[in-house]
């Protein structure tokens, strides 16, 4: 289990996290939104022992090994040992990124999440995924290390950008989609932007962390949290290099869609159940121009999915709702025919 703590009042959090603990440094990482909007706004100083902040640029690009070698630097810099701490406040690249560099400082050091996006709330910050960007490849050096703590609190969800909520609250539709029908029922059934939102994340906090508990190292049920993911990936790969560059949770919302009508091929949905996942999906998020002679080189992105065995391109899909199976080999006919009926779509 992650050690999770969960309180609005984010003071009271890092006091709880502090009881009986004793670093002998502590290094705080934010990027520069994160240290003026979060730590300052939140006068988030007068809860930690003595620290210092180091800022880095904000932005997936820095998260790279140049900026590993700044962090590590400035580590060495601080003379921080094996009883340190560092403490990562930010959304999910600082998170990644500074979790990787605390896990691999003198063998691994303590380290605390701070999540100040929904996204890296729900997702991101739960699970010990961390890592870095390498010559263009996501996510491709890294560990599995569970942080010492993750601690959250709506209040850093006050400043974020209406489009980031957004992004994010795609991971919150896809945990219900494959982890709770009622759920599910329950988000179709409100205005999400009225959503209680500290409610939301702590539900889908519970099902990241139970997920990731149960398979750590994603070696079977863990990859049910890719549903969406395959095709989504592709979809945020490809427009990576255009100027209609998508959020991550835009693009899974496209993912989503298109898989479930693979699991409506595969008939594990029903049709009512793909009309509802479909229409709730695009009254969110609209719905994105996919140009029908680019199908193909979307499709080939999917062969580079970390995911893959063997070459088989291989799909988490839901069936019925509230349920996910993972590993199911999709053909690039069928991809074609997912991308084809979301294009149709009015
Ligand atoms: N480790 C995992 O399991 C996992 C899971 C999903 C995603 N990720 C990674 O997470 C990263 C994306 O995370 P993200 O969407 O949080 O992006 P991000 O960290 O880039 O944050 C998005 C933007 O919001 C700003 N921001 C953050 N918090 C803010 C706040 N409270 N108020 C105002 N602005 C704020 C940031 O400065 C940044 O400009 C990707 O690198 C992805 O690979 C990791
Ligand atoms: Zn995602």
């Amino acid at each position: 289990m992650n050690h999770i703590i969960i309180n609005q009042d984010i003071h009271k959090a890092f006091a709880s996290f502090f009881v009986g603990r004793n670093y002998s440094n502590v290094l705080v990482i934010a990027d520069e939104h994160t240290n003026n909007l979060c730590y300052s706004r939140l006068e988030l100083k007068k809860s930690l022992p003595p620290h210092e902040v180091f800022e880095i640029k904000s932005g997936e690009t820095e998260k790279n090994l140049a900026t590993c070698t700044l962090i590590w630097q400035k580590m060495t810099d601080m003379e921080l040992d094996r009883k340190a701490l560092v403490i990562n406040i930010g959304g999910g690249v600082i998170g990644d990124m500074g979790g990787f560099c605390a896990s691999t400082y003198k063998r691994g050091i303590d380290f605390v999440q701070v999540p100040t996006t929904l996204l890296s709330m729900v997702d991101a910050s739960v699970g010990g995924k961390l890592g870095i960007d390498f010559n263009g490849y996501k996510n491709h050096i890294g560990v599995f290390q569970v942080p010492a703590s993750v601690i959250v609190s709506n209040r850093f969800l006050e400043t974020l950008p209406h489009a980031e909520l957004k992004s994010g609250y795609a991971e919150v539709i896809k945990h219900c989609l494959i982890a709770d029908k009622a759920k599910w029922d329950d988000l179709t059934s409100h205005d999400w932007q009225k959503i209680d939102f500290q409610e939301i994340v702590q539900h889908s906090i519970t099902i990241k962390d139970q997920i990731t508990t149960e398979d750590p190292t994603e070696k079977g049920r863990r990859k049910i949290l890719n549903f969406g993911h395959t095709l989504g990936h592709a979809v945020e790969t490809f427009f990576l290099e255009t100027p209609n560059r998508l959020l991550h949770g835009e693009a899974i919302a496209v993912g989503m869609v298109c898989e479930s009508y693979l699991s409506f091929l595969k008939k594990l949905i029903s049709l009512e159940d793909l009309d509802q996942i479909m229409n709730y999906l695009i009254k969110v998020y609209g719905k994105v121009y996919l140009p029908i002679e680019k199908f193909e080189e979307i499709i080939k992105i999917t062969r580079q999915d970390k995911k893959n065995e063997f070459d088989n391109v291989q799909f988490a899909l839901l069936g019925p709702v509230g349920h996910c199976s993972y590993g199911i080999n999709i053909s690039e006919g069928e991809m074609k025919e997912a991308l084809d009926y979301y294009n149709q779509l009015g």
